[in-house]
């Protein structure tokens, strides 16, 4: 696996690759990985003549008051697990070689990015998607893949890559889970062996309300309250940021049942904030 550490140097060695007719899959990444991630570079590697990840905590998608320094950082552990899944390229820049002096351009994808997350941190989307497109143009990837976890993310890099004729292929993986249904992410690392526990109650709530929706019998705003009510009866759970149904494409808040429907949480357990998302397929006639 070949580390490199400076922009222009990956840019060189994509092109070298891409002159040769190789296509680059590409992961991006904060680091800390776990099953989720690794999920995203076997299919890259399944899909793609060489896997490129990059592991970047990015300070401009961490909001003055968020977790940018206490974010889990092993890099050691993380080479082992890339070298393991025969990772070609691990692409690792510090934060002055992506963000020198002078930085000054940023990219903003409208609408998408103020609802469900980005209305409690304010920013944050146009953190993200400012570094990956700078990833893109750095690692020069035919695909890209994503995982659906971060289900407002994808929809933002989607829209990014579509609006600004980006020729990159967008894949969404499944979100990996814990036995208990608990998504797996970087930030589980900073809940107690008891919030852990009590973290189950996420995919709970989801699993609940879509089989509410798919016996048929059920109003919006029941499902809305059913699923408010589960994640206020957890004692560990602090504060309910969101939950409830939302449009898939525009994010927007569905009142009629129909179609294809997002099932979204943002919690928090004390400091850590948690979110989980299902995608479900409503019928018409109720
Ligand atoms: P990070 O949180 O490290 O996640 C990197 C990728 O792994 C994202 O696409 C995320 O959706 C995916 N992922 C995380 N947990 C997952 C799970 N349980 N199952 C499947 N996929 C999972 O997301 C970011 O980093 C950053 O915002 C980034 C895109 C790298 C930009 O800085």
């Amino acid at each position: 696996m070949e580390i490199i550490r400076i922009p222009k140097i990956m840019q060189a060695t994509a092109k070298g690759h891409l002159v040769r007719g190789r296509t680059i899959g590409f992961v991006p990444t904060m680091g800390a990985l776990h099953d989720g991630h690794l999920s995203l570079v076997r299919r890259a590697r399944q899909e793609n003549d060489l896997t490129a990840v990059s592991i970047f905590v990015n300070p401009i998608q961490f909001s003055p008051a968020e977790d940018f320094q206490g974010y889990p950082r092993d890099i050691e552990v993380d080479t082992g697990k890339l070298l393991k899944e025969q990772v070609d390229i691990l692409f690792m820049p510090d934060t002055k070689a992506m963000y020198p002096g002078g930085f000054l351009t940023h990219i903003e994808v409208e609408q998408i990015s103020e609802r469900l997350c980005g209305a409690f941190r304010p920013g944050h989307f146009r953190g993200v998607a400012t570094v990956v497109a700078k990833l893109f143009h750095i690692v020069l990837p035919k695909r890209a893949y994503f995982g659906q976890k971060d289900y407002q993310q994808t929809r933002v890099i989607k829209r990014m890559t579509r609006d600004l004729d980006m020729d990159i292929e967008i894949t969404v993986c499944p979100t990996v889970r814990e036995k208990d249904g608990l998504a797996m992410s970087s930030r589980n690392a900073y809940l107690s062996a008891e919030q852990k526990r009590s973290a189950a109650v996420l995919f709970r709530c989801l699993s609940e309300a879509a089989a509410s929706l798919e016996s048929g019998i059920i109003r919006v705003q029941d499902i809305t309250r059913g699923m408010q009510q589960i994640l206020r009866d957890e004692p560990a759970i602090t504060e309910v940021q969101y939950a409830g149904l939302f449009d898939p494409v525009t994010l927007g808040e569905i009142h009629e049942i129909g179609g294809d429907a997002l099932l979204a949480i943002a919690v928090k357990m004390g400091d850590t904030r948690l979110i989980d998302n299902m995608l479900v397929m409503m019928k018409k006639e109720r």
